[in-house]
């Protein structure tokens, strides 16, 4: 019988530090119970034959190793691995299961990538360690996908367990883990329904990116990171760069302040963060939308919700709210219908 190996990855819920990684910033992520899992078997041919089932749907490809060609599509995250581990020593068959939502801002692209290259690393025996797979990782999201994605999802889709969060320093990726005080919140995260896609098609994230960097390079810097808001003022910026540029500097600042909130336990001040999180991604980063803002409007109104923000890269995708201790179904209860009768989406509980 041939061999077959098993490799899971988690998707990520970021808590905060939203488009902060590709400045060299700071990030917060935890793990989410939904996960992706490879089974991979050799073959004895060149041939790679992945099939996707998902509750859903059932999706079938088959390429040559040393032929792949980007599809558009989710295929294109596995060919974009093969291409650059080549030359591999033979094909094999990659089955893959997944119960984490596409396109709804928890990382299902890297928890594909990242199981897929834990899974071909134990095959194959490579060398590789768990941050040279995630970097890995983004470099196929950036140079086969084409979304110039930063390093967060696959290193909080290797990392990152539950109850706890990643507090990653993505300039030298350093990192602490930070236990979270799940004896007094809840993690809630809710789908809007509405997904969003990164790579260069609808170019909106990559925008955000070009626009960053060159607010970086008019202040002499290489990264957001080492940019100050007096340093703004002091430079003859386009008003929609110093937007921007506002969101990532305050929002590294943020980080900052939420991991003393959470080893302090004091939830309050985690959830104004969180609000103030959300407030510079929908004014001033402008990667909200209008169904993403209602659902945080909606929770800042239960008197059980320390704080609620936009959650991942945007334009779509899901919210992450802080509860009292105990009272996320309630929460969730009383928001998703609210939800549902305004917007006509269909709103969901991930977590
Ligand atoms: C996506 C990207 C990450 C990060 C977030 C926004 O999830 O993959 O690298 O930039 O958006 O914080």
């Amino acid at each position: 019988m041939t061999q077959k190996i098993v490799a899971q990855a988690h998707g990520r819920v970021n808590l905060i530090g939203e488009h902060t990684d590709y400045n060299g910033g700071w990030v917060l992520p935890t793990s989410i119970p939904q996960y992706t899992e490879i089974v991979l078997e050799k073959r004895n041919d060149q041939k790679v034959q992945l099939i996707s089932e998902r509750k859903e749907s059932k999706r079938e490809y088959i390429y040559n190793l040393g032929e792949e060609i980007p599809t558009d599509s989710w295929v294109d995250y596995l060919q974009g691995i093969t291409k650059f581990l080549a030359p591999l020593p033979c094909g094999f068959n990659v089955h893959i299961s997944s119960n984490i939502p596409e396109g709804s801002g928890l990382s299902s692209s890297a928890a594909l990538e990242m199981s897929f290259l834990k899974a071909l690393k134990e095959l194959f025996e490579l060398p590789h360690t768990a941050t040279d797979l995630a970097l890995l990782g983004q470099k196929v999201e950036n140079e086969f996908v084409g979304a110039r994605v930063g390093i967060m999802d696959q290193m909080a889709t290797s990392l990152a367990q539950e109850n706890e969060a990643i507090f990653l320093d993505t300039l030298d990726l350093s990192f602490e883990r930070v236990s979270l005080p799940m004896e007094e919140m809840d993690l809630l995260v809710i789908n809007s329904g509405i997904t969003h896609r990164l790579s260069s098609a609808d170019g909106g994230y990559n925008q955000r990116r070009a626009e960053c960097e060159e607010a970086a390079k008019i202040c002499g810097a290489k990264f957001l990171r080492d940019v100050t808001l007096e340093d703004l003022k002091s430079k003859d910026l386009h008003p929609q760069l110093i937007k921007r540029a506002r969101h990532v500097i305050s929002e590294n600042s943020r980080v900052k302040e939420a991991v003393l909130a959470i080893k302090n336990k004091n939830l309050p001040r985690l959830g104004e963060l969180f609000y103030a999180s959300h407030a510079s991604m929908r004014d001033d980063f402008e990667v909200s939308i209008p169904e993403i803002d209602l659902l945080v409007n909606l929770a800042s109104q239960n008197k059980n919700v320390y704080g609620a923000r936009l959650t991942g890269g945007g334009f779509g995708g899901s919210v992450v709210i802080i509860t009292k201790k105990g009272t996320k179904e309630e929460v969730a209860r009383e928001l998703i219908p609210r939800y549902e009768k305004e917007t006509g989406s269909k709103g969901t509980v991930l977590v």
